[in-house]
């Protein structure tokens, strides 16, 4: 339960890269909502798999938490927060995105030429305030993630991976459980996006 839905989430999207043509070694991928549950076990992956990671967040004091996670830099989530322009300086060669509204648009006018960009998340806004610059001038290409209709055959390929892939050490750094009373006082923090990584909830305790 550690991995539950984000987890298997983050894989969709990172499988989705992977499938796009992104290689370890081609340039930095950027990670929204990096202290999330998405966020922390799609770095997790992308380090395992050799990737150079960007973390941003809005939890400076997580810093040290997602270097441990595999992050090779963290940035201030407020870089990416606000409108920008169309095309900005080419910075990533993938995004995994679990933010939406204008970090979405931001990331996409920040990637670099073919970069894929995976959007799985609205955690900012359900809105996507961008222009069809990056993709028509940059040829960058946004990939949809679902995990709720995805068909067996992608959901059996991502978990196997996850079995195989993710490293365990981070998993459960990335974990904390709680008994079931304790959720009632998580889960506000959880809405308003105070919590880090995953939390188990055990139902018998
Ligand atoms: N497409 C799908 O099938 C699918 C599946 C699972 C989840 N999701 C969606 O993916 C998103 C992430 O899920 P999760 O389980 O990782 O949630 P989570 O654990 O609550 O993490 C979300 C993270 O987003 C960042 N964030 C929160 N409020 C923000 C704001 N106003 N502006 C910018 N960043 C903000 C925070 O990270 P920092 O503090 O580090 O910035 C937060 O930890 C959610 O929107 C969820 O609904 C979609």
């Amino acid at each position: 339960m550690a991995i539950g839905t984000a987890g298997y989430t983050a894989m969709l999207c990172c499988l989705a890269l992977r499938d796009a043509g992104l290689e370890p070694g081609g340039g930095d991928v950027l990670v929204t909502g990096a202290s999330g549950g998405v966020g922390s076990i799609a770095i997790a992956i992308l380090a395992g798999w050799g990737f150079r990671v960007t973390a941003s967040t809005g939890k400076s004091a997580e810093t040290d938490f997602l270097r441990a996670m595999g992050a090779a830099s963290v940035i201030d989530r407020a870089e990416l927060a606000a409108p920008g322009k169309p095309l900005q300086k080419e910075r990533w060669s993938g995004v995994v995105d679990s933010v939406g509204s204008h970090t979405l648009a931001n990331a996409c006018a920040q990637t670099r030429y073919g970069g894929a960009v995976a959007a799985c998340g609205l955690a900012q806004g359900m809105d996507f305030p961008a222009t069809v610059a990056p993709f028509i001038l940059r040829g960058v290409r946004l990939l949809g993630i679902d995990s709720v209709m995805c068909p067996r055959a992608r959901r059996r390929l991502a978990w196997e991976r996850l079995a195989s892939d993710l490293d365990r050490a981070r998993l459960e750094n990335a974990t904390v459980e709680i008994g079931l009373a304790g959720a009632i006082e998580v889960a506000p923090e959880l809405l308003a996006g105070k919590v880090r990584g995953r939390v188990v909830v055990d139902v018998n305790a």
